[in-house]
């Protein structure tokens, strides 16, 4: 007898306080309900949207624990279709995602848009329109070296980050993101040491003589040409192309917010916003239409949280995949604990793909459900340190009902009550 399919609107990750909130959806139909949760509650937004490259993005998906092994992706699957109709098209749904984004912030807020040379004209316009020419801040370079090498002109090899605030009363911490002093940068100065035995460095300006002393901290410019891309074999890779890196957003996370600030992103891909403001003691308001990268953020966040002393607890808001599937679960219930365990799987997906069993999942929980709100208490998720799903696992008893919850290879969330064993 297969398992009973259910639907929750809500998965709360069991943990330490809130650590923030993962939601599918799109803009604008998302708009009105993000304003109405979280006007001129968030501290800073980061935004890394389509870049109207004509282009249509993949997930390069490890499938099953054979996938997981031999370290190369098994599958390509659809991520999002960065193709407009026109021009106009993309700016309206732009400008719709930097209203919303104003909305949002606080009044010390600061917004980062990450955009590349396609649509720098026309964004640097509507930032200005929405934001106010008066709050612009800086024009980030983030100048990288991987990627083709053009010969019909100079390779493109930096994107641009548009840094604005919501009013002049916002709040930046330079002295949050320091830097190791580049030698290759200050070799123009004169090498010194003075009385106390600590080196220098110093340039002679109108007549005044500059000091910068080694053992002190040097701070970042708007040339940011010390954080590379990933990598091809990078560990933090997830297989989400146009995934940036998390030492980018840690930076912008530092300067830009306090621990328990809540950062933004609208457009939020594999999850590097939410995974980078978890590890930084801040809260994280994360969107994306994509059911694969939510199940990518989830997954990272899961990873990030698992790694801890004190797990933190987050929300996830996604849509049910349908109701397609065979699913065998059983649940033993015993005096304080449950052990769950997950047999099957199948969908006619899988098998168009010919993916069998189990393969097909790449992450799932176990936990309780109480109305729409399904709280999970433990995880197993495939990663290159675990192919390998566990397929029974332990929780302690909570209220509600006994409750699995399981993601695919395509990123779809299904919940099912396990067959109850005693
Ligand atoms: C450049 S990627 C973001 C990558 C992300 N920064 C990362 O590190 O993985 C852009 C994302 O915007 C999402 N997206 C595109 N249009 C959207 C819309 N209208 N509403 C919400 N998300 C959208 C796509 O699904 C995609 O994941």
């Amino acid at each position: 007898m297969s398992a009973q399919y259910i639907c929750c609107a809500t998965e709360r990750h069991m943990g330490e306080g809130d650590a923030g909130t993962l939601i599918q959806g799109g803009l604008p139909a998302c708009a009105g309900a993000l304003v109405s949760r979280y006007e001129q509650q968030v501290q800073t937004i980061y935004l890394d949207p389509p870049f109207n490259t004509g282009k249509c993005f993949e997930m390069k998906a490890r499938v099953g624990e054979k996938g997981y092994k031999t370290g190369s992706p098994s599958l390509s699957l659809p991520a999002y279709d960065d193709r407009w109709e026109s021009r106009e098209a993309y700016l309206a749904m732009m400008r719709e995602a930097l209203t919303l984004s104003r909305a949002l912030l606080k009044k010390e807020g600061t917004i980062f848009l990450h955009i590349d040379s396609r649509m720098y004209a026309h964004l640097r316009l509507l930032m200005d329109e929405v934001f106010g020419e008066s709050n612009f801040l800086n024009e980030i370079i983030w100048s990288y070296q991987t990627g083709g090498r053009a010969r019909t002109y100079f390779p493109r090899k930096h994107d641009i980050i548009l840094f604005y605030a919501r009013s002049r009363s916002y709040y930046f911490n330079l002295k949050g993101v320091p830097i190791a002093r580049s030698e290759a940068r200050s070799n123009h100065m004169r090498r010194g040491v003075d009385e106390d035995g600590r080196s220098y460095r110093s340039i002679m300006s109108g007549g005044r003589e500059y000091r910068y002393y080694d053992d002190e901290p040097a701070y970042p410019g708007d040339v940011w040409d010390d954080i590379s891309h990933l990598q091809q074999k990078d560990p933090q890779r997830t297989g989400y192309e146009t995934q940036k890196p998390l030492k980018l957003l840690e930076r912008i996370i530092r300067c830009a917010t306090q621990e328990g600030d809540l950062v933004g992103d609208l457009f939020c891909g594999s999850g590097t916003t939410a995974v980078a403001a978890a590890q930084l003691g801040r809260r994280f308001l994360c969107l994306d239409q994509s059911p694969l990268a939510v199940a990518s953020a989830e997954k990272r966040l899961c990873q990030t949280t698992a790694g801890r002393p004190q797990p933190f607890g987050y929300s996830v808001e996604a849509p049910c995949g349908p109701d397609d599937c065979r699913v065998e679960a059983e649940v033993f219930p015993a005096i304080s604990s449950y052990t769950v365990r997950l047999i099957s799987f199948e969908c006619d997906a899988a098998r168009e793909a010919g993916i069998t069993g189990l393969d097909a999942v790449d992450q799932w929980s176990a936990g309780f459900v109480q109305g729409d709100v399904y709280r999970s208490c433990v995880v197993s998720a495939r990663s290159v340190s675990t192919p390998k799903l566990q397929t029974m696992m332990e929780m302690p008893v909570c209220a509600g009902e006994p409750c699995v919850m399981i993601v695919d290879i395509w990123g779809n969330r299904r919940f099912y009550l396990p067959r109850r064993r005693y």
